[in-house]
């Protein structure tokens, strides 16, 4: 078969670890007989130095006439003073929308030889832990009205969370699909204490459960949730919540599997076309020397070719590959700790997954 995949290798490391993926994925076509073609994008900071803006109009265009899209990461010092509608991460959220990705699945999963890169204690890290974030992507507080108005106490800046029922519904379905394809153990993180918007969130997750019978179906409040996350990452299968919470969850995660530079994610909306990226950002402080762990991008292809063109068997020699490196005890500098370990370079860990494919 034949793909169209749009790059939008970004700012800081995000050329690098884009090419890194770019290579693995020619080698599956190598391999098992695919033709990958790719096209680059301008998008975020070199966007803004190019073009004037951080989400150019034929990036859009070209992401909407590809079969899917491989993002590096986008951001650096360079732009930080920018306006908020100017900003590179503005792009981020636009092309989201843009795509109507409105789902973002993040996985964490603490692999068994980087247990020691946990900040965890090692007994709750023993048994590792294997859990998939469902993030809400294009809506709430991210999204709602915002601005600046006369206030009580002069002037102030408000943001707002607002949730439409149609939008729960959808983000649910996919919960629970994704539930019934892992261990049936579904939790819904809210804040229906206090706000509106989580309690309907809530009354239609539980409506939507009577359609799924066989999940379990857990309600957690997000100050619980991000305490239970330390204290037994194990009780967590699947977690729903929106895109704020979400957010915050999904680099606390992240962070207690070791490496935030091994973590994938992929971006999906009603169609096939999805937009696959690492979690971490763009690291300007390591840009352009060859350091960056290429891993997190390299998974995110492998999403792609999971969820994207269906190709599992694909799809699971790429987390072979990966899986079988870190046996090996090949590390990136993000992994090394205090373990004596030489480092690989960017292109020497992309080298190394190469020859296990
Ligand atoms: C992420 C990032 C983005 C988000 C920012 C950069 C807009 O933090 O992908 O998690 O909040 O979605
Ligand atoms: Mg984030």
């Amino acid at each position: 078969m034949e793909y169209n995949i749009a790059l939008l290798k970004g700012d800081g490391i995000g050329p690098e670890i884009v090419d890194s993926a770019v290579k693995v994925l020619e080698k599956i076509g190598e391999k098992f007989g695919h033709k990958f073609n790719f096209t680059p994008y301008l998008i975020g900071g070199c966007a803004i130095d190019e073009v004037g803006e951080p989400l150019p109009k034929e990036t859009v265009d070209g992401c909407l006439a590809s079969d899917s899209v491989l993002l590096g990461a986008v951001g650096g010092y360079k732009w930080d003073n920018l306006s908020g509608d100017k900003r590179p991460e503005k792009a981020l959220l636009g092309i989201r929308s843009a795509l109507g990705l409105f789902t973002n699945l993040r996985p964490a999963k603490l692999y068994p030889a980087l247990k020691e890169a946990s900040p965890l204690r090692q007994d709750i890290v023993s048994k590792g832990f294997d859990l998939l974030i469902v993030r809400e992507l294009t809506g709430g507080i991210y999204f709602g009205e915002r601005g600046y108005r006369d206030g009580k106490y002069g002037n102030e800046a408000y943001d707002t969370e607002a949730y439409s029922e149609m939008e729960i519904k959808r983000i649910a379905k996919v919960a629970f699909e994704t539930a019934m394809k892992r261990n049936k153990n579904l939790i819904s993180i809210d804040k229906a204490n206090v706000l509106e918007t989580s309690r309907l969130w809530r009354k239609i997750m539980h409506e939507t459960a009577k359609d799924y019978p066989e999940v379990t179906l857990t309600d957690m409040l997000v100050d619980n949730g991000a305490m239970q996350l330390v204290k037994n990452p194990q009780q967590f299968d699947v977690v729903v919540t929106s895109n704020m919470f979400g957010d915050i969850l999904s680099d606390e995660a992240s962070q207690i599997t070791g490496s935030i530079g091994m973590l994938p994610s992929a971006s999906l909306g009603e169609t096939k076309r999805g937009m696959y990226e690492p979690i971490h950002g763009s690291a300007p402080d390591i840009a352009g020397q060859n350091k960056a762990n290429p891993i997190a991008t390299i998974l995110s292809a492998g999403m792609m070719l999971r969820y994207s063109f269906d190709l599992q068997t694909e799809a699971d020699a790429i987390e072979k590959a990966v899986d079988s490196v870190l046996e090996k005890g090949y590390r990136t500098a993000d992994l090394v700790g205090d373990s004596g370990i030489t480092p690989l370079s960017c292109t020497e860990m992309t080298d190394k997954i190469l020859e296990e494919i």
